[in-house]
């Protein structure tokens, strides 16, 4: 799909015109029940948990959007990605990046493990060390691209070529990016799923989570753990993310713009000692990025010197908001080593390359110049 066609989708995509009223946006069907016209005889819908006509417009919009054939959404992130681990089963093993989301390593340590499905941290960046790590056990490669915070690259059409050739399927978390920058199926994953709560929403004010895939049995089967586990999104929300997508093209624009200029500025500052983003030409993951992407995306960390303090520098900032989350209009920085990582283990988040003077930028819409004047505050603040 053209970058053309996939801002017009992103309009008129799935929806289009409400056929009874004339209605540009998707009604808001807020039941829970559908009438049977006659005993045995179930119209489209019977029951929201199965089914709900505003969730539908968004699940078969994702699909469109990421280049699959089914999509599902879920009240989180976390409720997509459960459903997806749902696919395996005792015996199974998942390989995993070492800097995957922290919420999906509690999810396989703390409860899928239970299940005898087991995972092992491998390098999704190094192709030739990974075509050695399967086991016969290996059901699936899990993907974050980039990851966060420290924004490593991995190559998606080389971890599919790997993983099928021994017969594991490859999961895309592509959160960070957005189908707009990079479409996973399309680079032959199996499956991508999205913490819909950040760029797709947009606006931190929904909390959700999508999946699109191409292959109808692994749908029939996400299908049924959706209605079987009931994690499903409301009709309220699924109607934000409807309305949150439409902008979604313009707000990456924007913060691939903002995120880039931001990443070049702190390059050359010397309250800086390492800037972490893909979209620098001086970066390890650039030439995968370029080649998979049609951006690095709104996300950025950099090491903050010694010399400067670390709680001044956030107390400092005006516009750019301390919290943990990402990809909305609004910029917000996080310290990972006590906030989004605090649960790692230091040792393990060394191995990371989670120093405790990395900060994480995730950068909206607000004009450059005062998003670095605010930066730039920070750095004078932390100095003094
Ligand atoms: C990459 C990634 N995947 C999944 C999740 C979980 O999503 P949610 O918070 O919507 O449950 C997050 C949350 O930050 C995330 O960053």
């Amino acid at each position: 799909m053209t970058k053309d066609q996939f801002e017009t989708t992103l309009i008129h995509g799935a929806f289009g015109v409400d056929g009874s009223t004339g209605a540009l946006t998707a009604p808001i069907y807020q039941t829970t029940t559908y009438q049977q016209r006659e005993l045995g005889v179930v119209q489209r819908f019977d029951y929201s948990r199965s089914g709900n006509p505003t969730r539908q417009v968004l699940e078969d919009q994702i699909a469109l959007l990421e280049e699959g054939n089914f999509g599902y959404a879920f009240a989180s992130g976390m409720a997509a990605i459960t459903a997806v681990f749902f696919l395996f089963e005792s015996g199974d093993e998942i390989l995993i990046p070492c800097d995957l989301y922290g919420g999906s390593v509690r999810l396989l340590d703390n409860y899928f493990k239970n299940f005898g499905i087991t995972w092992r941290v491998v390098d999704t960046t190094d192709i030739a060390s990974l075509e050695t790590s399967f086991s016969a056990k290996t059901k699936a490669v899990l993907l974050e691209t980039p990851t966060n915070p420290t924004l490593q690259v991995s190559d998606i059409a080389e971890v599919a070529r790997i993983a099928h050739a021994r017969g594991a399927l490859v999961i895309a978390d592509n959160t960070f990016l957005s189908p707009y920058l990079q479409r996973p199926l399309a680079l032959g994953a199996d499956i991508v799923l999205h913490s819909a709560t950040k760029y797709i929403g947009g606006h931190n004010d929904v909390l959700a989570g999508l999946v699109a895939l191409k292959n109808p049995e692994l749908a029939d089967r996400i299908l049924m753990i959706q209605r079987s586990s009931g994690g499903v999104l409301g009709p309220f929300d699924s109607y934000l993310l409807l309305r949150g997508l439409k902008t979604l093209a313009v707000r990456m624009d924007r913060e691939v713009e903002n995120a880039t200029a931001i990443a070049r500025w702190l390059k050359g500052h010397s309250g800086v000692d390492r800037v972490f983003y893909p979209g620098l030409e001086s970066d390890r993951g650039y030439a995968i990025q370029t080649k998979q992407a049609s951006g690095a995306g709104g996300l950025l960390s950099f090491e903050l010197n010694e010399s400067y303090s670390m709680p001044a520098f956030f107390s400092a900032m005006r516009v750019i908001t301390l919290a943990e989350s990402l990809g909305s209009v609004e910029s917000m920085a996080c310290h990972p080593a006590t906030m989004s990582h605090a649960s790692v283990s230091p040792e393990m988040r060394a191995k990371m390359g989670i120093s405790d003077r990395l900060i994480r930028l995730a950068i909206g819409l607000e004009g450059l110049e005062s998003l670095k004047e605010d930066i730039e505050g920070a750095f004078t603040a932390a100095k003094a």
